[in-house]
């Protein structure tokens, strides 16, 4: 089944592979001796895989020192895992400069919030502003670009590793100050449009030039808003424009081969969707333990997941990054059993390596590759698995990718995702703007929107996501749970589409300058629904607030508005103060909620909402979630009881049946 092929054809049989599950796997050549290569690539090729993923940290190894390059274990690594079946990505290695370089040229190193630079001897030791560093990056790439370029094992690229990594877009250095006065004036054009915009008339902040201007560390209070926003837009725009200059070499010397970069779980550092329309494939590298124990979810949910990890949070990141991929989305990097690098790193339950593959795939994802072949016996990453121990035995992981490589060719080919009747907007400048500007202590916009993703993931829907710039023709139902900044024009297309609209609180609250819009809040959103925030306050977990929702009274706490309308009251707030104020008001087009209902609250009004947006959904799914591409249907169950899987009579299973142990999959078509 997978002979190696010759090096002329495999160009063309890799391209004509696209559209069914594809398995891959990192692996570092330079870490392990050469007589172990040959082997490793047969077992790769044997176990199923048809990807490797390789060079992404190799800098030190291909330019010892300044100019100096030893190509040949690279070209003969190459040559291995390609004659052996598997088709390389190659890494541009700039995550890693190596010694010699830092020493040489110092100012290539980030510089933290403190003002303390921060040191070589791990990875990510960059200032994406560094004008030297961006040289040397586009020099490293290029020679390898030139070299490998047209390598017929070659066919595919990455661009450096995983851009915010070790929270590394933020760079407080000179070379950093430097762009972003010139990134001011380039958007400011004169530095009294910069004064009314940050409103520098408040506290005697006024500027008498782009060249006073600092960045917004190591202040005595907070600095306005609008200087923050435009020093996350400016840091944003740096990864843009690093990551681009890779690109254009990488298709200057290897056209036609895709070139990807892998994102992270739920970093909202940069604008994604900018650096995503540069590139071909997105993918991102998936750690539901280390998630889950960073995550939104209460301890004693924790403990519960423990072992398998959020059961939304992963999906929402394939979802995420289908749409900043355009529909091309990879996972680079796929747990395969414990990591290091968490608070905690529990291992994850037997299967879930396998139910994490077949979610990546049923979220429209068409290549998982597998983090790392074999555990490291030495370096920072000791405790982290592969899918072999380091004596080369297989481990656990191993064993399922195994397992999902039979089950693989049971599936049709060809079955894509469809476009959601449902989508959810995840807009990058307001999760800036929330930062800037959280109005109280813990206020963490991606869990909320996280947790409105779970509800209606809980009954059985599935989702898009999208940016504001979004093609919204086809959708029932925009959902979007922060949308502090709202664009004028995507309301108004909005508002043109077939689509009905559930908003989250603090949406519109903010102009693009960081104020609040002249006629009060919701800003554009009053072309939607008839309302005025006149008041907001943030509230500690201790308090409660009772809010009437039907008949139930919920409890709420964390967010609550202050709104006068005139459309129709949906919830109130009846607890002693303001008794009676509307807590979600609505009309035919359009819903705002002025709180943060969560568990039953927010599961009970999604249900509510789709079904007043015609989409159908099924009871509450427990520990269970459903997806769908093409004509296939998948459940995946999170829990530690049996469930039975709500597959229509006519049902034909692939994969599974219809009742489902815990950590199982099932895989079936039905006739609708
Ligand atoms: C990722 C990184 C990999 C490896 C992995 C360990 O963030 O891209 O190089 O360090 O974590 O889980």
């Amino acid at each position: 089944m997978h002979k190696p092929l010759t090096k002329q054809n495999r160009f063309d049989a890799a391209r004509k592979d696209a559209g069914m599950l594809e398995l891959g796997v990192c692996y570092y050549p330079e870490q392990w001796p050469r007589e172990k290569w040959d082997e490793d690539a047969r077992r790769m090729v044997e176990l199923g895989l048809t990807w490797v993923r390789i060079g992404e940290f190799a800098w030190s190894h291909i330019e010892p020192q300044s100019g100096t390059f030893q190509w040949e274990w690279m070209d003969e690594a190459i040559e291995v895992l390609g004659c052996a079946g598997l088709k390389v990505i190659l890494g541009t290695p700039t995550a890693a400069p190596p010694k010699w370089l830092v020493d040489r040229y110092p100012d290539i190193l980030p510089v933290d919030a403190r003002g303390v630079v921060r040191k070589f001897g791990a990875r990510r030791h960059y200032c994406f502003s560094s004008r030297r560093y961006r040289l040397e990056a586009a020099r490293i790439t290029e020679a390898m670009a030139r070299r490998y370029g047209d390598n017929p094992f070659v066919h595919a690229w990455q661009t450096d590793n995983e851009y915010g990594d070790h929270d590394t877009i933020h760079s407080y250095s000179d070379e950093a100050k430097r762009a972003f006065r010139e990134w001011l004036a380039a958007r400011y054009g004169t530095v009294e449009a910069m004064n009314r915009a940050w409103g520098t008339q408040f506290w005697s902040m006024h500027y008498n030039s782009f060249d006073e201007v600092d960045l917004p560390n190591n202040l005595v209070e907070e600095p306005t808003p609008t200087h923050l926003v435009d020093y996350y837009r400016f840091s944003s725009d740096q990864v843009k424009s690093f990551n681009k200059v890779q690109v254009d070499i990488l298709r200057r010397h290897s056209p036609g081969r895709p070139v990807t970069h892998n994102f992270m779980n739920q970093n909202t550092d940069f604008d994604h969707y900018k650096v995503g329309e540069d590139i071909d494939i997105a993918s991102w590298d998936v750690y539901p333990m280390g998630g889950l124990i960073n995550g939104r979810l209460s301890d004693e949910e924790k403990a519960r997941y423990l072992r398998v990890g959020d059961p939304d949070q992963t999906a929402f990141n394939h979802d995420i990054y289908r749409a900043v991929g355009r529909g091309r989305v990879w996972v680079m990097e796929q747990q395969p059993g414990p990591v290091n690098w968490a608070a905690h790193n529990q291992s994850p339950a037997d299967g879930m390596v396998r139910l994490w593959t077949w979610l990546a795939y049923a979220h429209g994802i068409d290549m998982v590759s597998y983090f790392r072949w074999r555990q490291a016996p030495f370096a920072q990453e000791q405790f982290h698995a592969g899918l072999l121990l380091p004596n080369s035995e297989v481990d656990q992981g191993y064993l399922e990718v195994a397992q999902v490589a039979e089950e693989m060719v049971r599936l049709p080919e060809g079955e894509a995702r469809e476009k959601a009747e449902v989508a959810i907007v995840l807009d990058y400048e307001s999760r800036f703007a929330t930062r800037a500007l959280p109005q109280g202590q813990g206020y963490a916009a991606s869990a909320i929107a996280l947790d409105w993703y779970s509800a209606i993931a809980r009954l059985g829907v599935d989702v898009d996501v999208i940016g504001q710039h979004a093609d919204l023709s086809g959708y029932k139902l925009v959902v979007a749970p922060d949308l502090v900044i709202a664009d004028a024009d995507f309301i108004a297309r909005l508002k043109a589409s077939g689509a009905k609209a559930l908003f989250g609180p603090r949406s519109g609250s903010k102009t693009r300058e960081m104020h609040i819009p002249a006629d009060l809040p919701p800003g554009p959103l009053a072309d939607l629904l008839d309302f005025r925030v006149t008041r907001v306050e943030s509230l500690p977990e201790y308090h409660c607030e009772p809010v009437l929702y039907g008949n139930t009274s919920h409890a709420v706490t964390g967010w609550r508005e202050l709104i006068r309308t005139t459309e129709t009251m949906l919830a109130t707030f009846e607890g002693g103060h303001r008794q009676g104020s509307p807590a979600i008001i609505g009309n035919a087009k359009a819903r705002y909620v002025g709180t943060l209902p969560r568990g039953e609250f927010l599961s009970k009004l999604m249900g509510d909402t789709l079904g007043w947006a015609n989409v159908n959904s099924l009871p509450d799914l427990g520990d269970l979630r459903l997806a769908r591409r093409g004509k296939l249907h998948f459940a995946f169950n999170y829990g530690s009881m049996p469930a039975a899987v709500p597959a229509s009579p006519t049902a034909d299973f692939l994969v599974g049946g219809r009742e489902l142990a815990p950590v199982d999959v099932a895989i079936w078509t039905q006739t609708p």
